[in-house]
């Protein structure tokens, strides 16, 4: 294609499209405008660019610098004609109505779900006892679930109708593997890779097949706290926890201990909480069962150890005076938005 022609087409286009911007009136009119001259695929502008390609090559680099100075006076005629019509937004002409000072729409933002807020407020209210964050699979295998944490194979807490177990069951080598139905399973990986002291904190999804009420539901989060040191005593555990709960609930809160049993824990308590009134039982804890210091290595003489494993939603639910925990899963925005 010859110079000539070509600088000729350019013109013509230039022209086109000024006056197409100029004479928009309104924001989609622009926009129509700009899909016509500008537009990636099929704006007439690109079409122009393919012209550039059939120009003489001798002439190319003057064909080419009128292109690109052609481009930049249509992106400005275009980025004016934007101005303009998104300065007189409310339809008078020009700016003489538009009041910049009224406020405009607040977008509406989301926030963070209750559960996920309260587990940063654990982890940072546990992170200034000195606690730091651990973190272990959901799908785990029965030596770290079960045996390691003193739980026999024939307990019946590894009965299958009380977990939920892999369709591995009876292939894989090594055992078969289940859905986490503890975060106790974390002191286990903790302790095995590092020697005492420990002072850590897991949060995380468990699995159980409850049936979903009130207080139970199948899929739930706990939070898991284990500190192994020289002279650790249960006065240490219940001082940690008062100190949990009073910095989460506020001041007017009460703890109390009743004898219970778990198999890698002994003495056992169940943790109650009173706030405002009635008491709610929010998990359970106790001091490290000898046996399962041994079982990772340490030296049972040498240092003692506490646990504890509580229900996130109870003590989310406790706190905000939500009655029923499935709410929590209904993903009801009603309900979410009041947090
Ligand atoms: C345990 O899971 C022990 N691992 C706790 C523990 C840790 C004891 C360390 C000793 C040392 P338990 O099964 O009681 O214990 O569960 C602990 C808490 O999880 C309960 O008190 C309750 O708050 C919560 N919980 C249990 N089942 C459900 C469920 N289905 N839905 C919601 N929360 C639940």
């Amino acid at each position: 294609m010859p110079l000539a022609d070509f600088l000729a087409d350019l013109e013509a286009l230039s022209a086109e499209a000024r006056k197409a911007f100029e004479s928009a009136a309104d924001a989609p009119a622009v926009e129509a405008a700009r899909v016509e001259f500008l537009g990636a695929k099929s704006g007439r502008l690109k079409a122009a660019q393919k012209g550039l390609g059939k120009v003489e090559k001798p002439e190319k680099p003057a064909a080419g610098k009128r292109f690109n100075e052609v481009k930049r006076e249509i992106e400005a005629a275009f980025e004016a004609a934007a101005d303009r019509v998104s300065r007189s937004v409310g339809g008078g002409p020009a700016s003489s109505t538009f009041d910049r000072t009224i406020p405009g729409i607040r977008p509406r933002i989301g926030h963070l779900h209750p559960l996920t807020q309260t587990m940063q407020d654990l982890k940072e209210i546990l992170g200034r006892l000195g606690f730091t964050v651990a973190d272990g699979p959901e799908i785990e295998d029965e030596r770290h679930n079960f045996e390691a944490l003193n739980i026999p194979a024939d307990h019946p807490a590894r009965d299958p109708l009380e977990n939920f177990y892999l369709a591995t069951v009876g292939k894989r080598v090594g055992g078969p593997l289940l859905l986490r139905s503890q975060t106790s399973t974390v002191q286990i990986r903790v302790m095995e890779q590092t020697p005492p002291p420990v002072r850590i904190i897991s949060l995380g999804r468990v699995y159980r097949p409850d049936t979903a009420d009130a207080t139970h539901y199948p899929m739930f989060h706990q939070i898991e706290g284990l500190l192994v040191d020289r002279h650790v005593t249960m006065a240490d555990l219940k001082s940690v926890l008062r100190l949990f709960a009073s910095s989460y609930f506020g001041g007017d809160v009460h703890i109390r201990f009743r004898p219970s049993f778990f198999p890698f824990t002994e003495p056992s308590v169940e943790v109650d909480m009173s706030w405002n009134d009635g008491w709610i039982e929010m998990g359970g804890a106790g001091m490290v069962d000898p046996h399962v210091l041994e079982a990772v290595g340490y030296d049972p003489e040498e240092v003692t150890g506490f646990a504890f494993g509580l229900g996130v939603e109870r003590v989310c639910a406790r706190r905000h005076e939500v009655t029923d925990i499935r709410e929590f899963y209904k993903n009801d925005v009603r309900f979410l938005e009041q947090f």
